[in-house]
This record gives C-alpha cells, structure tokens and sequence, in this order.
C-alpha cells in the first residue's frame, strides 16, 4: 500500500486503502448528506424574463440525460458492492443521484423548459467500470460547473431564488467527486501487486474515454464558438454570463473548485485532473481573451 506522509500541510495519519480510509471515507459522505426532498424545495415563481433565459441555456438536454444515467450507473454499484460501508456510501450516492434526475424533471416541468427525449439509460453490465467511467466524468463536469455556477450566481443572471434551489446540487456533485477519487485509490491499493499495472491502464482508459473527448471540444469551442453544442455544455455556457474570458473563467472554476472541496475532511485525496489541465491552460492561455468571440 502506498504511504502517504502528508497533503499539502496535513498529516495523514493512514495509509491510502487501508481500513481507515475507507472509514473515514464512507464516514465523510454518509455525515454530509444532505436530505433534502425534492418537491420540498424552495421552487420560486421566476418572471418570463429568467424563464427565457434559463430556456436558452444550452444545457437541458445533455444534463437531463446525465443525471439519469449516472443514477442508473451508481445505483447499480451500490447494489453489488460486496462491503456493507462502501455499499452504504455508494447506494447513498446512488439516491442522490436519482434525486438529481428528479430535481431536473420538476424544473423544466415548471418553467416550461423543453427536453429532447432520448432512450432510458441501459443498466450496465461491468457496474464497477461503469462507476469508474462516469466518476471521471463528474470530475471533470463538476470541475467546470462549479465555475459556470458561481458566474450565473455573480452576474446575477440567476436570481437568489434560483442560486438558493441550485446550491445543494452543486455541494452534492463536489461531495461525488471527492468520494470517487478516493474510491479509486483505496481499490487500487487493494489489489494484489501484480494487478496494480492492469488496474492503471483500465483508469488511464476510462480518464481517456471520459475526459479527453471532453477537453478535445472545449479546446475547439475556445477557438470557435460556431462549434457550440449540448455536448460540450460547460465551456459554451460560459458565453451565456456575458463578458468572460478564458482566464477569468478558469481561475473561478479553480477557486470554486476548492471552495467547494474545502469543507471536507483534509486527510482525503483530492481531485487533480481537472484542476490541473485548467492550470495547464492558465499558464499558456493569452490575458484577456473572450471564451468565444
Ligand atoms: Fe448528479
Ligand atoms: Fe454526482
């Protein structure tokens, strides 16, 4: 197992994969819960301006989908996961996943938001592939939602009625990527030696599958905003909150990022990728530059 001598400041007190880390784990999600319902929630009545604009976010369809998907995916885990903690943490995640789904059913059906229907999700066959797949996605995502929020918080393009009905959502994706980075290292660190390099390419493929698509239309949306589509919803929304550039945008992703992280035990890892290519940009990307022209 490998040791870890400390994160930033802090002492780390275990060993990545060992029991501890799973306790402490399993203990930071399930304690963080949060359990709101969702035709509970402050749902405000928006004037027909915020309606339209909320409309014309490109973003509905490809996050309607998500959310179902990625429930679908979770839950599955959580119903096969032989450790009765893990278990525990992920069926939780699984539940606010479906949440999720359903927060974004009431939404469109109540500000009159049109969704384009696709086929319901497939449950999957390899539910541990399939969480490791749609982890990094969420990884990534949330990296660039956690941004995209704060700038419709800032510019006021969501009111605070609306900030108030995203909040737990955004806190609960930032509680999911967490958990699954150190679901990650806690398996590979149980695997048996010899299984450990089988284990890195079957990550390096699911970062690869999940991610790299991602960046590849993000790069060409910076160059181009007549590329914009729902598949790469995150960069081009950023349009949507009037005058941001590319370095404005990524510096508050990354400050959001550890906003949002902050809050949680300081002895887990961390999510890197994301934060990290985001620097890459940061330190080649021109000052001043509009995301799209
Ligand atoms: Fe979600
Ligand atoms: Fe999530």
């Amino acid at each position: 197992m490998t040791k870890y001598g400390k994160i930033g400041d802090t002492p780390m007190t275990f060993e990545i994969g060992s029991d501890e880390h799973k306790r402490l784990l399993c203990r930071f999600f399930v304690e963080s819960h949060d359990p709101y319902v969702p035709t509970k929630l402050p749902w405000p009545d928006l004037d027909d301006s915020v309606k339209a604009r909320l409309k014309a976010l490109p973003i509905w369809d490809e996050a309607v989908a998500t959310e179902a998907e990625t429930a679908l995916k979770v839950v599955t885990l959580g119903q096969v996961e032989p450790d009765p903690v893990m278990a525990e943490a992920i069926a939780m995640q699984g539940y606010e996943e479906e949440r999720h789904a359903e927060v974004l059913r009431l939404l469109t059906q109540k500000y009159g938001i049109p969704v384009q229907e696709r086929a319901a999700p497939v449950k999957p066959r390899n539910a541990e592939w399939s969480f490791m797949r749609v982890g990094y996605g969420e990884c990534f995502d949330s990296f660039f939602a956690f941004g995209l929020f704060a700038l419709a918080r800032d510019s006021g393009f969501f009111p605070p009625s609306l900030v108030k009905l995203f909040e737990p959502i955004m806190q609960e994706e930032a509680r999911h990527i967490l958990f699954h980075v150190n679901w990650i290292a806690f398996k590979r660190a149980r695997k048996p030696a010899l299984m450990r390099p089988a284990y890195l390419f079957q990550r390096g493929l699911a970062i690869y599958l999940q991610i790299f698509g991602r960046v590849k239309t993000a790069v060409r949306v910076g160059a181009s905003a007549n590329g914009a589509s729902q598949d790469n919803f995150a960069m081009t929304s950023a349009q949507s909150f009037g005058d941001v550039t590319m370095r404005g945008f990524l510096e508050t992703c990354l400050a959001e990022n550890d906003k949002r992280l902050a809050p949680y035990d300081a002895r887990l890892l961390r999510p890197a990728l994301a934060p990290t290519i985001a620097r890459a940009i940061l330190a080649v990307a021109p000052k001043g530059e509009p995301v799209a022209a």
